[in-house]
């Protein structure tokens, strides 16, 4: 009886141990689930972004220095797409600000309407008398009154006039403005994450790189691509993607080539490919739906003349 009785609290407690085990790992695999990281405050790439070393240290450098970071790179490299995955690695709230010819720094700290207020007040409108109604705040305005810290993406900031940069430097260091026709002084409540984006079409004043960490995204050699297009394609062929790899960069050597092929290029041709099911032999040989990799007839005509 007493030996049935110490069977059966070993065996308990045995269960029990193996109940605290699978907790342990089941723990575990929850937080390592995809698209969380394990470090919440360190970015280490995404689901769907593949980021270098250096992109990862400079995206965590500019956190801890609590700088604007400023990415160049060739278009299509992956410059807006980081602040996507940025905002989906760390969990935080991404805010856009999309950069136009047009586009003045006052459009990103407030804007007071003061043609509804006339209207209202001509046509008896309430609350004429509350300024505060009119003012409405801009991307970087949303990103300083935030409950929490957001990464606020600056997209194409060279398009905009020279003048653009120089204008925002107090409010990208201080993380502050004041708006006069209230009196009110809007204060980061977090500082946001800001990353800047440029295609180098104008060169940025020295005052505003200054306050910048900067990193420029080299083109992804064969083995990164070939991560980054796994991202997009778990499943793609081993021989179609070797097939793929090998004609693109061979592409991309070509002098005679003006607008090299980028990484959205190859992605796009890839799902033209798996679409038609094109068998990879012809890939290298044929370059079958040569309009998605390349987009200069010059270049179409050169890339016929050198693959006779
Ligand atoms: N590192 C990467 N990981 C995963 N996908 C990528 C990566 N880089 C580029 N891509 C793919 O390329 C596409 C283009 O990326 P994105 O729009 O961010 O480029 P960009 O550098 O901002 O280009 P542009 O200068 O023309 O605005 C993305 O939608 C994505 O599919
Ligand atoms: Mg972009």
């Amino acid at each position: 009886m007493a030996k049935e009785a110490v069977f059966c609290a070993k065996l308990l407690h045995f269960v029990w141990e193996l109940g605290k085990m699978a907790t342990v790992i089941l723990v575990w695999m929850w937080a390592r689930r995809p698209g969380k990281e394990w470090n919440m405050s360190e970015f280490r790439g995404s689901q769907n972004y593949v980021a270098s070393e250096e992109l990862m240290r400079a995206v965590n450098i500019a956190m801890v220095l609590q700088k604007p970071l400023l990415i160049k790179g060739e278009p299509g490299t992956g410059k807006t797409m980081l602040a996507e995955a940025i905002s989906q690695a760390l969990g935080k709230k991404l805010i856009i600000w999309n950069i136009k010819s047009t586009t003045k720094a006052q459009d990103g700290l407030y804007v007071y309407d003061v043609v509804q207020r006339l209207y209202d007040s001509q046509f008896g409108g309430e609350g004429v008398d509350d300024i505060a109604k009119y003012v409405r705040l801009g991307k970087l305005g949303e990103a300083f009154t935030a409950e929490e810290q957001v990464i606020l993406l600056i997209d194409e900031i060279d398009k905009a006039d020279l003048e653009f940069p120089n204008d925002l430097l107090w409010e990208l260091d201080r993380m502050e403005f004041h708006i006069p026709e209230t009196g009110e002084t809007v204060t980061a409540r977090h500082r946001p994450v800001v990353i800047i984006t440029s295609n180098a079409e104008k060169e940025l004043p020295d005052a505003f790189l200054r306050r910048c960490v900067f990193h420029y995204i080299e083109f992804p050699d064969k083995e990164l691509m070939a991560e980054i297009v796994r991202v997009h394609f778990p499943d793609l062929d081993d021989k179609l993607l070797t097939q793929a790899l090998e004609a693109f960069y061979r592409i991309r050597q070509m002098p005679q080539i003006k607008k090299k092929p980028s990484t959205s290029e190859i992605i796009d041709w890839l799902r033209a490919l798996v679409h038609e099911g094109v068998d990879p032999k012809r890939v290298v040989k044929e370059v079958p739906y040569l309009g998605v990799l390349l987009k200069k007839n010059e270049d179409m005509d050169a890339l016929r003349r050198a693959w006779r």
